[in-house]
């Protein structure tokens, strides 16, 4: 790992380090472990749900390079860079794509060195930056150099704004960011949902993360796709499960609380 600057707090669990020791990265420290250990406990699907949605992110951001053509992304809630990370996935399309990475984890901002190993044709920036100042992040100087505001961008946001709580004024955040890009922009999105949990094990799972982890609002399908989707053309097949989205083969997939994450992809008019 890298060297850590003295603001990373290791001893207090982070959703970007748990979320990772999901996905099975190396990112990760006791304190992180502990309480994704007790979320697991809780709710044993915990890590199914953060493998389907990172297989969303790949599908949804192929689809976006290959079929729409889109050749720029502003990816908010990045996460600790892995394998397929968003430009890897672009760049693999269209080698000149360019991305623009937000996050408010420290730690991610250390590991940003890894999101900027773009193609010598395309390009990527790193932003530490809060969701919650959304025109901080469209306005700042890396997004305007990076990307090119009057050509569509594609804007994802997934596994993030179940972070923004109703106080935080999430739609109003929603159409900061919406009308900063032109028409023929893209929004992909995911969101968690406890609609397919038994009630008990809903609330121990959502008690525990918010406990140790911060802010939590789920949300279900209708209230998700209101928040994230209004106004926008949303692609088939719609809101769905991630799992469900263009799913790359028919074979089996985990069942609807395995995977409690919906997701859709939706074009600006
Ligand atoms: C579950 S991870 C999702 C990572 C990636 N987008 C994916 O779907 O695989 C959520 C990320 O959002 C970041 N995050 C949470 N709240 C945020 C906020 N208010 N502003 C910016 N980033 C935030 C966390 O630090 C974490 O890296």
């Amino acid at each position: 790992m890298a060297e850590l600057p003295p603001e990373i707090d290791t001893s207090r669990p982070s959703s970007a380090r748990i979320y990772d020791y999901y996905l099975g990265g190396k990112n990760h420290f006791a304190a992180d472990r502990k309480t994704a250990e007790a979320v697991l406990a809780a709710a044993p699907v915990a890590r199914t749900v953060a493998r389907e949605n990172r297989a969303f992110l790949g599908r949804a951001v192929r689809f976006l390079a290959a079929e729409a053509g889109v050749r720029q992304f502003l990816d908010i809630g990045t996460g600790l860079p892995t394998e397929r990370n968003v430009h890897d996935v672009a760049q693999e399309v269209a080698p000149s794509a360019r991305v623009v990475y937000v996050d408010n984890d420290p730690l991610v901002l250390v590991h940003a060195r890894a999101l900027l190993t773009s193609s010598p044709a395309g390009r990527t920036a790193y932003i530490n930056a809060d969701l919650r100042d959304p025109a901080s992040i469209v306005s700042s100087p890396a997004a305007r150099e990076t990307l090119d505001f009057s050509q569509p961008i594609a804007l994802i946001l997934l596994g993030v704004l179940h972070t923004i709580v109703d106080e935080d004024q999430p739609a109003a955040i929603m159409k900061t960011l919406l009308d900063a890009l032109p028409p023929g922009s893209y929004l992909a999105a995911s969101h968690v949902t406890a609609e397919h949990w038994p009630q008990d094990l809903a609330e121990e799972g959502q008690s525990q993360y918010r406990a140790q982890s911060g802010p939590l609002r789920v949300r279900d399908s209708d209230e998700f796709a209101d928040l994230a989707f209004s106004g926008l053309a949303l692609l088939p097949p719609g809101v769905v499960l991630v799992s469900e989205w263009r799913p790359d083969d028919s074979g089996p997939r985990p069942t609807p609380s395995e995977v409690s994450y919906y997701g859709g992809v939706a074009r600006k008019p």
